[in-house]
């Protein structure tokens, strides 16, 4: 007989390991970068209403789809539209990508461990330089480096849903938050941070355009960790007593009130030691601003509260990004380790290190693609730019990140209108949470998932394949 299905122990349980998904690099660097490219205030209030009426129809689809079927991503369409159907490829989707957008995330994340060890033993200086992060990246250290993350996250997965996941998010997400809010009100007493908070606070609409409303879109549906499979999988975890719409809800407001005090703590760090960073071209992505830009903030803290204090600030903040990462790493990987166990029967540790030696080979070859292997760092041209080499990295990203994850997004709201029908969709939602049935949530999910929602991620889709590709701008 198959093990009984293991259960997040409680709501507040599902809740944060929900969040600790969702809370993750994006929000708190991601999100910060972008409101700040993109006029502040006016970002922030385009994304807020993308998460409130695009994005948490699609949650509640995911969550629900999860719980009813109890299975993982690839399951969860067999159950539904049957061994033999072509909607199995969305299962199938909704599982290679959860898998490739890891690999791209334990690159990061390794990164990130690398610096906040950087910070604690007190090299801020050099972290600061031009070439560290280059000769960082390229050299050798990242391997230790990546050898102990992996053998974390290994051990958090193969300790399960109850003793690993949950618990390490009830673990990391309320220190998280104490850091975050620490950070923040210690960052808004430096002189000059008052315009960070103005330019983040009052609305520039005059930055907005179709571009800007694309960005915050993508922003959102990543934040949330929609697409990836994660929300069927963490659904089917979820207990039949307990709300998942109202979960749901409050793991976007969660995640997007990180969002919002990241905002709140990285812009008026950047406007107090380094505006010329806003305008710099070359900071456009988030990676360099983690990396390049905010060792410089940090730095130039030290002039201000002496080196101990810059460092102690630098490590935590560090040590914040990696928990969020880490937290939103084991959520990724859970979705092919469910699968593993549901559709193999592999045990947990087989499936675990089953995954982990699929997943080592791409991440030693995506670590490698930064200049230590030619070919893997030259691998493809293609898009706007045919001089611009992409590397292994490039390519999982523009793939998996930039283009699959709306499609997912698609293929789940064309299945539970089309295949699955709202019906069914509606009456597991009241399932735990009676109140559900005459709510206007309710009519107002059917609706969108029927009409708006796919219909704006299949020209996000449409218009980033385009243009990725085949350097066409549609907008
Ligand atoms: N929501 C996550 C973030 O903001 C996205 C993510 C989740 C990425 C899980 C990888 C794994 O960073």
């Amino acid at each position: 007989m198959a093990e009984k299905r293991e259960q997040f122990r409680s709501r507040l349980g599902f809740i944060l390991a929900a969040a600790g998904s969702a809370v993750g690099i994006g929000n708190l660097v991601g999100f910060p970068v972008n409101a700040a490219k993109s006029g502040g205030a006016a970002f922030l209030i385009i994304y807020a209403a993308f998460v409130v009426f695009i994005c948490l129809p699609v949650m509640i689809a995911e969550m629900s789809l999860g719980r009813n079927t109890q299975r993982n991503p690839l399951g969860a369409y067999k159950a539904i539209a049957g061994e033999k159907s072509l909607w199995r490829f969305g299962g199938w989707l909704a599982l290679i990508t959860p898998f490739m957008i890891a690999v791209f995330y334990q690159v990061l994340t390794v990164w990130l461990l690398g610096y906040f060890v950087g910070a604690v033993t007190g090299n801020l200086e050099a972290m600061a330089q031009p070439g560290y992060f280059g000769d960082f990246i390229s050299g050798n250290g990242v391997f230790l480096y990546l050898l102990v993350l992996t053998v974390l996250v290994g051990v958090i997965l193969n300790s399960g849903v109850q003793n690993g996941i949950e618990r390490l998010a009830k673990v990391l997400m309320p220190t998280l938050f104490v850091m975050l809010i620490a950070l923040t009100a210690f960052v808004l007493t430096l002189p000059n941070a008052m315009s960070g908070v103005k330019f983040f606070l009052i609305p520039e609409f005059s930055k907005i355009d179709i571009s800007v409303i694309n960005l915050a879109l993508s922003q959102a549906f990543f934040s949330l960790s929609l697409g990836m499979g994660i929300l069927i999988t963490y659904g089917s975890y979820v207990s039949r007593k307990n709300s998942v719409a109202g979960g749901a809800k409050m793991v976007a407001l969660v995640d997007t009130s990180v969002a919002f005090f990241a905002g709140l703590l990285i812009l008026p760090a950047i406007f107090a030691f380094t505006p010329e960073i806003l305008s710099d071209d070359d900071s456009s992505s988030s990676i360099s601003l983690v990396f390049v830009f905010l060792p410089k903030i940090f730095l130039a803290l030290e002039g201000l509260v002496g080196f101990v204090t810059a460092s102690l600030v630098a490590s935590t903040f560090f040590l914040l990004v990696f928990f969020a990462a880490i937290t939103s790493q084991v959520s990724i990987l859970q979705v092919p380790i469910s699968a593993l166990q549901d559709e193999l029967k592999f045990s947990r540790i087989k499936s675990v290190l089953t995954l982990g030696a699929l997943a080592a080979v791409l991440v030693i070859g995506s670590v490698m693609s930064f200049g230590m292997v030619d070919w893997l760092t030259d691998l493809l041209r293609y898009g706007e730019n045919l001089d611009k080499p992409k590397s292994l990295f490039d390519l999982i990203y523009d793939v998996f990140y930039e283009t699959i994850l709306p499609l997912n997004g698609l293929i789940v709201c064309l299945f539970v209108v089309y295949r699955w029908r709202r019906a069914n969709m509606n009456n597991e939602l009241k399932t735990g949470d009676e109140s559900f049935d005459g709510s206007f949530a309710k009519r107002y999910i059917s609706v969108a998932l029927g009409t708006f929602v796919p219909a704006i991620l299949a020209f996000v889709f449409v218009s980033t394949v385009l243009f990725k590709f085949f350097g066409i701008s549609v907008i």
